[in-house]
């Protein structure tokens, strides 16, 4: 067996849907189901006899602690966190106390079960954590990628957050020897993204005929990769990975964000044309500028590709309409992720602009 943590999320359910379909292991996902958490992204897995889920935080030893030690797994895969960087923004305790303090405990607890385990089992075990491209900060446009040796200057709350906790993960595998692997990957997009995030937030306002809000000039580069391809990227790194290691993640994919909020105007004009015969185009409302917002993003995956084989399946062009075909054939999943306490956080965040 595997443990995933916040596998419930957009990338760690694509994840275990891989898992199971690729793989002869079984997932134990560990989630705490925070707004992000959504067990309907997992619906058609749930049946699996080699998939189970627990509830649960990762920061919590005791449930933490009993799961490892009746599990017995050779590897954990932590994605669980706090993700969205506005949120971060308008408040940054949730992010301090789950990707800091929640991978904290999370790594105490796998030390303890891992330093009990034989020499054998202790050599195979892995601890895979997931992180992010934005603890290098921000790039120039003429500058080059970031590669894994790239300084970490992390700019927001969330990637605050997040650069601690790959330094806890580095620090426990510097002084203690756990098996520890890293990932710092570029944006995602795909299937079962939260609607809060650039692209599904898109598409899902455009259909519903509300504004299509661009921060700033809109000029804002980030590095696109589909998520079916950055979890093949992390079970490479999980089976060939070098311990210790960090591995950059991302399909050289960098696009400005309003080329591809006009890209998903134009699918959509495509795929699904407004009634009225007008361009989705017309919805674009530029609002005010996220405070702090790193001005552009690069993955250079050479050591990923070279070293371990890995290549990204999807451009932004296949994946981009994939996507939005995803979303228009599952309106009712977006509908149940942007009830409750996101209708709340669109209020706060955009106030009039996208009603
Ligand atoms: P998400 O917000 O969609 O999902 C996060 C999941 O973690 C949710 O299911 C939530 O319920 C769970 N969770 C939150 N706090 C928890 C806790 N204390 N204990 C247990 N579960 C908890 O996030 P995502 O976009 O799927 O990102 C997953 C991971 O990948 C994160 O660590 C993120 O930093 C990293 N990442 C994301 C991207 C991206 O573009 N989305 C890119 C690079 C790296
Ligand atoms: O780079 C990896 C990161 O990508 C992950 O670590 C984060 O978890 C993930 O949320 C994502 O962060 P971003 O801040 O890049 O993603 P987001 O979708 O929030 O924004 C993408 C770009 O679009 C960014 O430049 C801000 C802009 N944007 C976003 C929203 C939500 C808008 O212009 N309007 C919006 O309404």
């Amino acid at each position: 067996m595997i443990i995933v943590t916040g596998g419930a999320g957009f990338i760690g359910s694509n994840f275990i849907r891989q898992w199971l379909a690729t793989e002869q292991d079984g997932v134990v996902n560990l989630d705490k189901l925070t707004y992000a958490g959504n067990l309907q992204s997992l619906a058609d897995v749930s049946g699996n006899p080699r998939y189970r889920f627990v509830q649960g935080d990762i920061g919590d030893r005791e449930l933490v602690d009993r799961l490892l030690a009746e599990v017995k797994p050779h590897a954990i895969v932590n994605f669980a966190a706090e993700s969205h960087v506005d949120r971060s923004i308008h408040g940054a305790a949730e992010f301090i106390e789950t990707n800091v303090v929640g991978t904290f405990r999370l790594i105490e607890s796998v030390r303890g079960y891992w330093s009990g385990l034989n020499e054998t089992d202790k050599a195979a075990f892995r601890f895979l954590h997931v992180s992010t491209d934005e603890v290098y900060g921000s790039l120039d446009f003429d500058a080059p990628a970031f590669t894994e040796t790239h300084t970490y200057a992390p700019n927001s709350p969330y990637s605050a957050s997040k650069a601690a906790s790959d330094h806890l993960v580095r620090a426990a595998h510097h002084t203690h020897g756990l098996p520890t692997l890293t990932t710092n990957c570029s944006n995602n997009y795909g299937p079962y993204h939260f609607p809060e995030k650039l692209i599904p937030l898109m598409i899902s306002n455009a259909v519903a005929g509300k504004g299509l809000p661009v921060y700033g000039d809109g000029k804002n580069v980030r590095d696109w990769l589909y998520v079916t391809d950055h979890c093949t990227a992390i079970r490479t790194v999980l089976s060939k990975g070098r311990i210790g290691e960090t591995y950059n993640i991302g399909g050289r994919n960098e696009r400005n964000n309003l080329d591809v909020v006009h890209t998903l105007c134009d699918l959509l004009d495509e795929l699904s044309p407004r009634a009225d015969g007008q361009s989705y185009r017309t919805q674009i409302t530029y609002v005010k500028d996220r405070p702090g917002h790193d001005r552009r993003y690069a993955i250079d995956a050479t050591k990923l590709e070279n070293e371990l084989g890995w290549r990204a399946e999807e451009n932004f062009e296949s994946g981009i309409r994939k996507t939005v075909e995803w979303y228009l054939a599952n309106g009712a999943w977006v509908a149940a992720a942007a009830s409750g306490e996101y209708r709340h956080w669109v209020e706060k965040q955009y106030g009039k602009a996208v009603a």
